[in-house]
C-alpha cells in the first residue's frame, strides 16, 4: 500500500520516531492504527496525530484520515545470559552511587506517571538499609498480604509496590550481611505476585559495592538510570556506578541531574546552587558517551511527603514540576524503547 510507504519515511522530529512496518496497521484505506513501544501522554498523542495527517495531507493524500495511537510495551534484551522474569517484561535499576540525592523520590515519581499513562508499573525498594518509599508512598503503616505464598505488593497511585520497609519495623537497623540481603532481594522480585508488568522499577540501596554488583547480577536488568546532583562528591560516585554497571554489561539508558538548580518565589529568577557544576554531568555524560536526560531543580515541595502525614508529593500533579518530569520520562523511555526487542 502506498501509504504505508509514505509512513515508513516519515520523522517526527519532535519524538525522534520513525516507523518500521510493525508500527503501522492500516484498518481501512481512511484508518490508520500506529503502535508506539513508549508511553505517551494525551497532550503528545493528540500532536503526534495531528503531524502525521498534515504529512499526509502534504504527501499528496486528501482523504480525511483517522489516525490512532496505541501503546505496547515490548520485552527488551537484558545483560548478558539473563533471561527476562514471568510477566514482568523489563526491569529498570535506579542507582546513584552516593545516597540522598534523590533516587527514592525520581524512582516514585517515574513509577506514579507511567502508572497515569495506563503503564502496569512495579516499584521495588532495594534501599535495605534506608527504605524510604513506604514514606514517600504513603505506605508506611501497611503490611503487604500473603497469599500462596506470595506477597501482595502494595497499590498506591496505581503502582504496585513493595519494600523492605513494609516488612519490618520501623526504626529497627537492618543488620544483615551482604548475601542475606541480595537473596532477600531476589526473592521480593520473584515472590511477588506482580501479575503483567511492563516495568519494574527499582529503587538500588547507594553504593557500588558487593551488594548493589549481586543484585543486578541476579536479576534480568532491561535498563540502568543514575541520578545525581551537580555536587562534584555526588559525580564522583555517579561515575563508580557508571563503571560498575558497564563491568556487568548493563544498558545504561541516561543520568538525570536532580537539584540542579532553585527558581527564587520572588523574582523568578533561576539560581545553581552549586555553581559551575551542572557542567560537571554534561561532563560525565561526555566521557561516558551517555544521555543527558535533564535536570530537576530543587524544590522545598519535594520534602512535603515527610512533613505532610505521609501525603506523596506527587511531582506529577503539579504543573510547575510535572512539566520538568514530562520532558525526562518521555526522553527515557523512548531511549529505552529502541534497544532491542528480546
Ligand atoms: N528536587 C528536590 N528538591 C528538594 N528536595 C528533594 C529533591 N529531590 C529529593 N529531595 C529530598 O531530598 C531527600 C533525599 O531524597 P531521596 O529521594 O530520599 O534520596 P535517595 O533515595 O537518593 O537517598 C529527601 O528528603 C527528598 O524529599
Ligand atoms: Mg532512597
Amino acid at each position: 500500500m502506498k501509504i504505508l510507504k509514505i509512513l515508513n519515511k516519515y520523522y517526527d522530529e519532535t519524538l525522534d520516531l520513525s516507523f518500521n512496518n510493525l508500527d503501522i496497521g492500516l484498518v481501512n484505506e481512511s484508518h490508520i492504527k500506529i503502535l508506539l513501544e513508549f508511553p505517551i501522554d494525551t497532550t503528545n498523542k493528540e500532536l503526534l496525530i495531528e503531524r502525521i495527517k498534515k504529512y499526509l495531507l502534504a504527501s499528496g493524500f486528501q482523504i480525511d484520515f483517522t489516525v490512532e495511537v496505541n501503546v505496547r510495551i515490548n520485552i527488551k534484551k537484558t545483560q548478558g545470559e539473563t533471561t527476562p522474569i514471568n510477566k514482568i517484561k523489563n526491569i529498570i535499576v535506579v542507582a546513584s552511587g552516593k545516597g540522598g540525592v534523590g533516587k527514592s523520590t525520581v524512582s516514585a515519581n517515574i513509577s506514579t506517571a507511567l502508572s497515569k499513562q495506563n503503564i502496569k508499573v512495579g516499584l521495588l525498594d532495594a534501599d535495605i538499609y534506608g527504605p524510604s518509599l513506604p514514606t514517600i508512598m504513603g505506605s508506611k503503616d501497611k503490611k503487604p498480604l500473603i497469599k500462596n505464598n506470595k506477597f501482595q505488593p502494595i497499590v498506591r497511585y496505581g503502582v504496585k509496590s513493595i519494600s523492605i520497609g513494609n516488612l519490618v519495623e520501623e526504626g529497627n537497623p537492618i543488620m544483615w550481611r551482604g548475601p542475606i540481603i541480595s537473596n532477600t532481594l531476589k526473592q521480593l522480585i520473584t515472590n511477588t505476585e506482580w501479575g503483567d508488568l511492563d516495568y519494574l522499577i527499582i529503587d538500588l540501596p547507594p553504593g557500588t559495592g558487593d551488594i548493589q554488583i549481586t543484585i543486578t547480577k541476579k536479576i534480568p536488568v532491561t535498563a540502568s538510570i543514575i541520578i545525581t546532583t551537580p555536587h562534584i562528591l555526588s559525580g564522583v560516585d555517579a561515575s563508580r556506578a557508571i563503571n560498575m554497571f558497564k563491568k556487568l554489561d548493563i544498558y545504561i539508558a541516561g543520568i538525570i541531574e536532580n537539584m540542579s538548580y532553585y527558581t527564587c518565589k520572588k523574582c523568578n529568577c533561576s539560581e545553581n546552587i552549586f555553581e559551575s557544576s551542572l557542567f560537571s554531568t554534561q561532563e560525565i555524560c561526555l566521557k561516558h558517551d551517555l544521555n543527558f536526560l535533564g535536570s530537576l531543580p530543587l524544590d522545598s515541595k519535594m520534602c512535603s511527603n515527610e512533613t505532610s502525614n505521609g501525603k506523596f508529593y506527587n511531582a506529577y500533579n503539579d504543573n510547575n514540576v510535572s512539566t520538568y518530569y514530562d520532558t525526562i520520562i518521555s526522553k527515557l523511555f523512548r531511549i529505552i524503547s529502541k534497544i532491542d526487542s528480546f
